[in-house]
């Protein structure tokens, strides 16, 4: 009935009216996707002749040293932002303190030489920065007499990895191994050796998770039992933020949340309350998840994929790294 007041039987208000036409919604869109928002992570095997595919994870591999520089390519013609490499030693070459980690010839490396040899700065080039694809034990630093992983002990070898990752070309590195201090004793390394302009995206929230289960079989670790002295509790949101503010008095120039998926609440909570760029992982149990479920003809593959990263950029990211990238990137 017309003339009726708005608190009558008629809503005196229609949201509906901004979702009537696609050109509508995507004028009011709050939040979009842009290739530049992602990070393509890469894993790279040494010793191989042809990419090894990643059960786990359908769709991703490790590369061989070729194919991770026409990766990198692809990732740079998609408009994607950056590259995190990751590399996979031969096993025999796995030890307790993880020496292929600071061996200048290691695999990754290589790998930054390589990708930075063929992309140049066309792709912001980012290394992780942790232990545990190089020890024996999986841990992701050196062990003490008693088995336990040795803070301090472990700050002296990620000192030692920054600066061959900033030697071999690296513009960021990613230190992953949640060990007090180590954002401090990285930017002092890299202060150190020449490497000023070199920037830490610190893992600063990282969670003990599950989620990561894919991983293990993507690096071939051989980690028994778990990372739970040195990764957070999931029931834990203040401690995020202290960690925060340690890192960020420490030095680094980017923070970082992972998993994603399941901390978009701590993910919100530190990225209103920073100044510097905040990035998250969506990391390999997230992938795994929606491809398994798409393989089963549960879930809409594609639409999935946005949906997720689209609630990750709502919720505060910047930057999110995701196996999805360079795919994502072309469709946008
Ligand atoms: C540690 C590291 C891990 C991941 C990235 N860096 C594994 C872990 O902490 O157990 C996980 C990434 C993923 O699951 O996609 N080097």
């Amino acid at each position: 009935m017309v003339g009726m007041t708005k608190y009558g039987s008629f809503p005196g208000a229609r949201p509906r009216r901004l979702r009537t036409t696609p050109a509508m919604r995507r004028m009011v869109a709050e939040h979009r996707l842009h290739p530049a928002d992602l990070i393509l992570p890469a894993f790279v095997r040494e010793g191989v002749a042809e990419p090894v595919p990643i059960s786990a994870m359908p769709g991703v591999v490790q590369h061989t040293r070729d194919t991770l520089r026409k990766a990198a390519v692809e990732a740079v013609e998609a408009g994607v932002a950056g590259i995190m490499l990751f590399g996979v030693p031969e096993d025999d070459k796995k030890d307790a303190r993880g020496t292929a980690g600071t061996d200048p010839d290691g695999i990754l490396q290589c790998a930054i030489r390589d990708v930075r040899a063929e992309v140049g700065d066309d792709l912001v080039i980012m290394s992780d920065l942790c232990l545990d694809e190089y020890t024996d034990h999986g841990h992701c630093g050196v062990l003490d007499a008693d088995g336990r992983v040795d803070n301090d002990a472990t700050l002296e070898r990620y000192a030692e990895m920054a600066q061959v990752q900033a030697d071999a070309g690296v513009h960021v590195v990613g230190p992953s191994g949640m060990m007090d201090g180590q954002i401090g004793v990285v930017r002092d390394a890299l202060d150190q050796t020449g490497h000023e302009d070199v920037s830490i995206l610190a893992y600063t929230a990282k969670y003990s998770s599950a989620f990561y289960g894919p991983f293990r079989e993507a690096i071939g670790s051989s980690l028994k039992g778990d990372r739970k002295t040195y990764q957070q509790d999931p029931g834990n949101l203040r401690e995020s933020l202290r960690e925060l503010a340690l890192d960020l008095e420490e030095g680094a120039d980017m923070v970082m949340v992972k998993p994603a998926l399941p901390y978009l609440d701590v993910l919100a909570k530190l990225a209103d309350s920073v100044e510097v760029p905040v990035a998250a992982y969506q990391i390999s149990g997230e992938y795994a998840m929606v491809e398994a479920a798409a393989e089963k003809g549960w879930i809409d593959r594609d639409k999935a994929i946005l949906e997720m990263l689209t609630g990750i950029k709502r919720a505060g990211a910047n930057m999110i790294l995701t196996y999805w990238a360079t795919e994502v990137a072309r469709g946008l």
